[in-house]
């Protein structure tokens, strides 16, 4: 059966891990946990401190400091690094925003460990619901441009000698989103 992927159509027997698709499922994986975090800083903000939407707060940014660094990692050292001989302009781009991401980030990390270490104080709870929805935002726009753009892009431009090395070091790499 012939397959409308040119890359993959060499390997009909094993599955194949198209290292896009991983990619794209883990940010899948990472805008659920976004909306959770969305709709929780929402709660809050409109009703006050709950412990239950707190949580879901704090669900994320374990994800995040967890899951998504890993993932940031693994796309500069393979996929940017690739692209960056073809269009440098654009991956600089992207690594950018991850340091940026990674700065909003650490403010929403800081408030949460606040919290759960008792520092708490009077502008906690509005700087909880802005770092949260901070995150939210830039971190779901740098995903959909990924999504929409760089990964399109990077089909595009990569060499299937340059792919294969993709898809061969991400293979080597332990599965993030199940
Ligand atoms: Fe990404």
């Amino acid at each position: 059966m012939e397959t409308e992927n040119r890359h993959t159509a060499q390997y009909p027997v094993q599955p194949v891990h198209d290292p896009f698709e991983i990619l794209i499922g883990e940010h899948g994986e990472c805008l659920k946990y976004l909306q959770r975090m969305e709709n929780a800083a929402n709660y809050i903000k409109s009703n006050g401190f709950s412990f239950e939407a707190y949580s879901q707060i704090a669900e994320t940014v374990r994800f995040v400091d967890t899951v998504m660094r890993q993932h940031d990692e693994k796309e500069e050292k393979y996929l940017f690094s690739l692209m960056d001989q073809h269009v440098p302009g654009a991956p600089q781009v992207m690594r950018n925003e991850h340091r940026e991401l990674w700065i909003a980030f650490r403010q929403l990390l800081k408030t949460v460990e606040d919290i759960e270490e008792g520092r708490l104080h009077g502008t906690s709870i509005v700087e909880l619901v802005e770092s949260a929805q901070a995150v939210v935002e830039h971190l779901g726009e740098h995903i959909a441009k990924e999504n929409e753009i760089v990964f399109p892009m990077a089909k595009q431009m990569l060499t299937k000698e340059e792919y294969n090395r993709l898809r061969e070091s991400m293979e080597k790499l332990p599965i993030l989103v199940s």
